[in-house]
């Protein structure tokens, strides 16, 4: 069994966060969303991993991730000239995949439930593909599966304007070789793309065995701003532990579940957990409350936040109103002069500067 991890595309939606990184790089309690698939997949106990990337971000993916050694797996990464589609990054990993059955895993989705469950399922059942579904309130902006009472997929549309269903299907497919003949005899979609969704579709015409689990536990497609505060949120939630290796003053409180990286300092703070800070980083006079991730060398100077992912290098000085709910770019630089509006309510991308005055 291998696994091919879909990190290239174009991350759009995450814009202008995603200008200049790849969306699956971007920071959930300060773990790129990309590892946390990475270690499901070894923890189901497969370790020869392919990696898509794009001529855009692909150096980063790959400066960031290396060779697999961090996650006790074994990591081949495959260009993907154009974003061409799902099934074409299968198409063009056949050379890595050869006749092996792998998980396809989506790099920018993040699931709650171990994966051995359902490749237990796919492996025993002798299946030919095995999608994941979860009911969505808004099956319009995900491909949509009917299923038969036998949990046998019965149709898959991508993206459709009248859903047949509110069962989306989530980042996680299980496939043997078949597939490959499949994506052979399809041909891209109205959007220019090779779906995975049409490739599927193709196994079951061909009368393939495709079946169906649904999720129970959460799933976080983190392409967008509130998805990705929610996913820290999660995470935060579920795995946050006390660990305190910064250097904190006397004069500040830590309270709850924080963890505070090597060589970051506390001056007059008040943290309250669940919150991750990394290393470096300098706070000062500042209030940092529930659900924050607060990556490497970030200046936090007279400011109250929380529910917010701040990227390293960030500086947020004199900030007199709560900052809520926000998502801030790397090198970001959020300041104010003494005259301020009332609420504030940011995304801010990489390099970019706010000054209220
Ligand atoms: O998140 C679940 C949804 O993912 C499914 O419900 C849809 O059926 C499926 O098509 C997909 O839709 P998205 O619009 O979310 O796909 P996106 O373009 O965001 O790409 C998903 C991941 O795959 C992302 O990490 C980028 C990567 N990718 C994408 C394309 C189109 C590639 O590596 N190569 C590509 O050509």
């Amino acid at each position: 069994m291998k696994a091919l991890i879909l990190s290239g595309g174009k991350g759009t939606r995450l814009r202008p966060l995603t200008y200049t990184g790849a969306k699956q790089l971007v920071p959930v309690a300060n773990k790129p969303i990309l590892w946390y698939g990475i270690e499901g997949i070894v923890a189901a106990g497969i370790t020869d991993i392919g990696i898509i990337i794009s001529p855009e971000t692909g150096e980063e993916v790959k400066s960031w991730t290396g060779k697999g050694d961090r996650f006790g797996a074994k990591i081949t990464y495959i260009l993907q000239d154009t974003p061409a589609g799902l099934a074409h990054a299968v198409k063009i990993a056949q050379p890595f995949l050869g006749n092996s059955p792998f998980i396809m895993y989506l790099g920018d989705n993040l699931i709650q439930n171990p994966l051995s469950p359902f490749l237990e399922q796919f492996t025993q059942k002798q299946l030919d593909g095995l999608i994941l579904l979860r009911p969505v309130e808004n099956p319009t902006s995900f491909g949509v599966a009917v299923v038969g009472d036998n949990g046998r997929v019965l149709q898959l549309v991508e993206k459709p304007q009248n859903p047949p269903s509110n069962l989306a299907l989530v980042g996680v497919y299980f496939f043997d070789n078949t597939i490959h003949e499949a994506i052979a005899n399809i041909q891209p979609s109205a959007r220019g793309e090779l779906e995975i969704t049409d490739a599927i579709q193709q196994l079951i015409n061909t009368d393939k065995q495709v079946d169906a689990c649904t999720l129970d536990g959460w799933w976080l497609d983190t392409g967008k701003k509130d998805d990705l505060l929610s996913a820290n949120q999660i995470i935060l939630d579920e795995r946050s532990t006390y660990n305190v290796e910064g250097d904190v003053d006397p004069q500040s409180q830590i309270i709850g579940r924080v963890k505070i990286g090597r060589g970051t300092k506390l001056i007059n703070c008040t943290v309250r957990g669940p919150v991750i800070i990394g290393e470096n980083c300098h706070l000062e006079n500042s209030f940092i409350g529930p659900y924050t991730s607060i990556a490497d060398a970030v200046n936090l100077i007279d400011a109250e936040i929380e529910h917010s992912v701040i990227l390293s290098e960030a500086k947020i000085v004199n900030i007199n109103h709560r900052i809520v709910d926000t998502l801030i770019g790397r090198r970001a630089q959020l300041t104010t002069a003494p005259q301020r509006p009332k609420a504030l309510r940011f995304m801010l991308g990489d390099d970019s500067q706010v000054e209220l005055t």
